[in-house]
């Protein structure tokens, strides 16, 4: 009789102290999950402009009377992990570029990407537009900036603009 009290005792003790493991692993876990954050999370879409300027204005930094440049390449890289993101994108007929950038960046860390102009394509040929300009950051990469958030394929991103980025002609006034 008094030993299966004392068993009973024993299990309801034991019981007892799951129970406040349990709890106190809980409590210490709840600082580290943070819903309201997490929902805000989006995923990254950057576009922009790719311009040949104008011989009339070369070294001068203006997009007047500049032509929009097709198939420009445009590239991307992040800094958001140790090894990163980079992904290189061109522009249409409209000089208009626009990419997603992969999965893994959100826009968390979108303040550690930049965007640069790195190629005129075969369009600058013609027009002889082959020296990156910095205009708006377009040698020494440019930061993105927040202009709207959208959904694509049911997905949360924001579009970030960059730019308009131009290649100098190479003509003299
Ligand atoms: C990423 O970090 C490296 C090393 O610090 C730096 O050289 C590079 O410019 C950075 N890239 C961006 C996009 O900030
Ligand atoms: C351009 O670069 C300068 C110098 O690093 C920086 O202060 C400025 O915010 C940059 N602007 C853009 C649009 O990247």
């Amino acid at each position: 009789m008094g030993t299966s009290v004392i068993k009973a005792l024993k299990y309801l003790l034991l019981f007892n102290i799951s129970l406040t493991f349990i709890y106190t692993n809980e409590v210490s876990a709840s600082p580290v999950t943070l819903p309201a954050a997490k929902m805000s999370r989006r995923l990254v879409a950057v576009q922009g402009m790719v311009y040949c300027k104008s011989c009339k204005y070369s070294g001068i930094n203006t997009l007047l009377e500049a032509s929009p440049l097709q198939g420009a390449t445009v590239k991307l890289a992040c800094n958001n992990t140790k090894r990163g993101v980079t992904m290189e994108t061109k522009t249409d007929k409209n000089g208009y570029f626009f990419m997603l950038a992969p999965n893994k960046l959100t826009t968390y860390a979108f303040h550690t990407c930049r965007a640069w102009a790195t190629n005129p394509g075969p369009a600058a040929a013609t027009v002889t537009c082959t020296v990156p300009s910095q205009l708006n950051n377009g040698t020494t990469g440019a930061m993105l900036k927040p202009s709207k958030s959208i959904n694509i394929a049911e997905r949360g991103y924001v579009l970030f603009s960059v730019g308009p980025f131009a290649f100098e002609p190479a003509c003299t006034r």
